[in-house]
């Protein structure tokens, strides 16, 4: 925390020099009181009207010093929170998608909102507020030292001036505040949509997109609260206002007595006053203290994100596939009571198009997300040409390989821009991919065509409709290999079809796919079928030879025939 807290020294200093220059005006106000009551037991009026004036020039003055403190203070601390904000986001988008799923998303959006708000409050402001009151507390004592007077006596400022003016301004201050609050919503709500999105912000290498949007929306919250700040440093200046023009006119009616002989008051008054710079900030440095302590924890998470090594991406460049692909005897369990893949062994050749399948927790899914790398903790090897996928750099991975899963992630943007996933693609692309994709239709009809919003997370699309989106976006990204995890499952088998022979009759692509709809005319198509069972591969070979083999697939096979007849 320390770090953030120095890390703009520039302002930093300035804004404790003004500090220092608010604290001695404020105990400036003794001396002045003492010199209006000098003016009481030996002086004219017209001494004190000058001295009046004089001290409408102090209130003046305290005033444009409060207030380019306060300016100062939101200064800081806006940009302190910017950067720090910054670091914790960017590093939590540095993760590699294991990290991130140790945690839940949700804790990371409570980390970047709630916890840096506490920070915000109980740290860098807190830390602020006791340098006042410690500085005050200094420069009193002096003084007080200096008068050498013994008295001590109670507090007298009525605010009725205080309350009517935050009155006045409570709309307006309300307004900003309800800005704030929206943009924060708004913030949030992106946050969270970005951190479901994790995958496929992952895959589809699009860090710098995503951060340069999140950049956006962190600075118009910041720069709302910035604005609400600015406005009630204003208010509570007026207010500050308020309370030293009663002080004053007490006073000064006071000493107006006292010329008469009606009253009788000492240096006392200014003791009095410096009693109020050395009480008050006793006792809210001590409570302060407290706040910065309780702080420390929360901080102390922050600051470990915020400082977490960045996940470097390095490795072997590899930008491009050239022969095939091969499992070598890879196993891999979860957790140790089970094994999940079982002496796995494959050799797919590019350009060639193999089917996965298998019953439901078999492995199949297991098996493409080792080859893509999501958990490198297996057994045996993953080759890309021959080179071992843990030592590509994941970036190039993701450069080779396009994954569609079951469960499709939407941006809450436009259709074009959940296929084009924020880059830019010539107009004959989109129309490519939207075409492979069987999206023609759903585009046509939609008034907003390309440009209508899917809504959260897609809900103004059927399931579907949103594969068939996955699926645009797999092939507009254009990637020599394709990985499909029942990315059709949501279709009926003739719009699954029509796509998969689509998707099937691109030459160059290497495909696996991983299927449960058993149907002959989609599993013809394919070069091989891979039969998975309980973590091994129990079958390979074409549809018919699989099926003249009578073996496990051709049960299987059978029982899906037979439940489609029922
Ligand atoms: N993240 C995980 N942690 C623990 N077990 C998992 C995880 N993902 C999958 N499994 C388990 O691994 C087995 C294989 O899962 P999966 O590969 O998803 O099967 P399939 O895709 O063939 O339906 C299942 O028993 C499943 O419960
Ligand atoms: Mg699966």
């Amino acid at each position: 925390m320390k770090k953030y807290f120095f890390r703009f020294k520039g302002l930093l200093s300035v804004n404790i020099f003004i500090i220092i220059l608010t604290a001695v005006a404020n105990v400036y106000l003794a001396f002045i009181l003492k010199s209006i009551v000098d003016i009481g037991t030996n002086g004219t009026v017209s001494e004190l009207k000058t001295a009046l004036v004089f001290s409408l020039c102090y209130v003046a003055a305290t005033f444009a010093i409060g207030y380019t403190r306060k300016f100062l203070e939101a200064l800081y601390i806006k940009k302190t929170l910017i950067a720090l904000k910054n670091d914790v986001f960017s590093k939590i988008l540095g993760q590699n998608l294991k990290s991130f799923n140790e945690e839940n998303s949700a804790k990371y959006i409570s980390l970047i909102t709630n916890d840096i708000n506490i920070v915000e409050q109980d740290y860098f402001i807190n830390i602020l507020q006791i340098i006042y009151n410690a500085v005050s507390f200094v420069i009193a004592t002096f003084a007080i030292i200096k008068m050498n007077v013994y008295i001590t006596i109670g507090v007298f400022i009525v605010g009725a001036v205080t309350i009517i003016i935050p009155m006045v301004f409570g709309k307006k201050l309300g307004k900003n505040k309800n800005i704030y609050s929206d943009n924060l919503g708004i913030f949030t709500t992106k946050v969270k949509d970005m951190f479901s999105g994790f995958e496929v912000i992952k895959s589809f290498n699009i860090e710098d997109k995503i951060q340069d949007e999140y950049k956006i929306s962190n600075y118009r919250v910041e720069n709302s609260k910035y604005k609400y700040l600015l406005l009630s440093a204003f208010v509570d200046g007026l207010s500050e206002i308020g309370g030293f023009l009663m002080f004053f006119t007490a006073i000064g009616l006071g000493t107006y007595f006292v010329i008469k002989g009606e009253l009788t008051v000492g240096a006392m008054i200014a003791t009095v006053q410096l009693m109020n710079n050395i009480v008050g900030p006793l006792v809210i440095v001590s409570t302060r203290l407290n706040k910065v302590k309780a702080v420390k924890l929360i901080g102390e998470k922050l600051v470990k994100f915020a400082g977490k090594n960045q996940n470097c991406d390095s490795g072997i460049d590899k930008l491009s596939f050239e022969k095939g692909i091969t499992f070598e005897n890879v196993n891999f369990c979860y957790s140790k009571e089970r094994k999940t893949l079982d002496s796995v062994s494959l050799n797919i050749k590019k350009g060639s198009k193999y089917a996965i399948v298998g019953g439901s927790g078999s492995g199949k899914s297991t098996l493409l997300k080792l080859f893509l790398r999501y958990y490198e903790d297996f057994e045996g090897a993953i080759k890309i040409d021959g080179v071992d996928n843990r030592e590509i750099k994941v970036s190039d991975l993701y450069k080779l390989i396009t994954v569609i899963h079951q469960n499709v992630f939407m941006f809450d943007n436009s259709i074009g821009e959940n296929i084009t996933l924020f880059r830019e693609y010539g107009e004959v692309d989109i129309k490519r991919a939207v075409k492979l994709s069987g999206l023609e239709e759903l585009v046509d009809r939609l008034s907003g065509g390309l440009d209508s919003n899917v809504g959260e997370n897609g809900c103004n699309l059927s399931g579907g409709e949103k594969q068939r989106v996955a699926i645009a976006r797999a092939l507009i990204k254009n990637t020599p290999i394709l990985i499909l995890d029942e990315a059709t499952s949501s279709l009926d088998n003739e719009t699954a079809y029509n796509i998969e022979k689509s998707i099937l009759d691109i030459d160059e692509l290497t495909c696996m796919v991983v299927t449960h709809k058993l149907v002959d005319e989609i599993l013809r198509m394919y070069d091989g079928i891979i039969v998975v069972n309980n973590g091994r591969i129990e079958e390979i070979g074409s549809f018919d030879e699989l099926t003249q083999k009578k073996g496990y697939f051709f049960s299987l096979y059978n029982i899906t025939k037979e439940d489609l007849v029922k």
